[in-house]
């Protein structure tokens, strides 16, 4: 059975512990901060949290990366979430630097390990951990798409009165308002979506689900954990049972939809060995408008990230 290291125990990274652990498909989940008390605090909760809720995956909290040796898989959410008024972007002079340095601290204990970036700005900071580890890009991408579908399927299900489990969508592009729902692409049990809806209707889930993050922002003054940490806990559960599944990723792009050397949200299948394939759709011409903008702004935040000093 895998194991399973969180870096970052804050509202996300002790969520994707609390929630994996639940699945009880891993053996062990170290939950690791630079306040390490915190992680252990948190990850001993979680563990008294398994006789009552069955399961055995052991949570143990740390500060020492020692104790992260054999990773199978890391998932990276360590890092400043953002304020009222702060855009994803603006947490790039902080974040890259940690991202950086602990994903040279994981590669000094685990040789292989998959890599799940979480922390923001999302699409460069999982450009920023694929260079620092040297990995193959089937082994290093960064979650957002799930949760930035499941923003859409959920106001989607609350527009229709429908369950969100019948709801299948799409999205593609950068973790930001420039992100691409596809509607074209969105089905409510195989009922194309645009048979069930007034376009006025749809536009406007669209727009409310690029600005999700920061709705939940202004309400909580941080940004959100429960739907991020149960997207990350979802990836890797995907990831261990070797199934297959198909969802949104940030990815490295080789040429795919036109694009190469950039981390963006494209359909992937997701197996054991990380990314399986990365699923390429037939975007139509407004669609692929839309991909390329988001594109555009991913390489604006990958140029600031290049002139960085990472070391300063
Ligand atoms: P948080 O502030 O609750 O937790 C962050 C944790 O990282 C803190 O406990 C902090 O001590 C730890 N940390 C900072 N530097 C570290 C280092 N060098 N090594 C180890 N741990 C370190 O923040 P939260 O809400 O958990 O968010 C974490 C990150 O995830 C943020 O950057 C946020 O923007 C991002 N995020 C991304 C989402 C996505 O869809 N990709 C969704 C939600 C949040
Ligand atoms: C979110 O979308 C802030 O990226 C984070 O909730």
């Amino acid at each position: 059975m895998a194991k399973v290291t969180v870096v970052g125990a804050g509202n996300v990274g002790a969520t994707v512990a609390n929630v994996l652990s639940f699945g009880d498909v891993v053996k062990e989940v170290v939950l690791l901060d630079i306040k390490g008390d915190l992680a252990r605090g948190k990850a001993l909760d979680t563990w008294q949290q398994a006789p009552i809720n069955h399961y055995s995956t052991y949570c143990v909290g740390t500060e020492d990366y020692a104790e992260t040796r054999g990773s199978d898989i890391v998932v990276i959410t360590a890092g400043i979430p953002r304020k009222p008024g702060m855009s994803r972007d603006d947490l790039i002079s902080t974040n890259a630097k940690i991202v950086n340095q602990v994903t040279t601290n994981i590669l000094k204990y685990s040789d292989n390990p998959i890599l799940i970036v979480v922390s923001n700005p999302l699409d460069v900071m999982t450009y920023a951990a694929y260079e620092a580890a040297g990995l193959d890009a089937s082994r290093v991408f960064g979650m957002a798409g799930i949760l930035d579908t499941a923003r859409y399927r959920a106001f989607l299900a609350t527009e229709l009165g429908v369950s969100p489990k019948d709801i299948q969508a799409v999205l593609m592009g950068g973790h930001g308002d420039t992100m691409v729902p596809l509607p074209r692409y969105t089905t409510v049990a195989g009922i194309p979506v645009t048979e069930l809806i007034e376009l006025d209707k749809l536009d406007a889930i669209i727009d409310r689900t690029k600005k999700g993050g920061g709705e939940l922002v202004k309400l909580m003054g941080t940004s959100a954990w429960y739907a991020p940490g149960a997207a990350a806990a979802q990836m890797v559960e995907t990831i261990v049972r070797d199934e297959n599944r198909i969802f949104p990723c940030c990815v490295k792009l080789t040429g795919q939809y036109g694009l190469k050397d950039l981390f963006i949200g494209a359909p992937v299948k997701l197996g054991k060995e990380g990314i399986a394939e990365i699923i390429e759709l037939e975007l139509n011409e407004g669609e692929m408008e839309l991909l390329n903008t988001s594109a555009k702004h991913v390489r604006e935040v990958i140029d600031v990230y290049k002139k960085m000093d990472l070391k300063s």
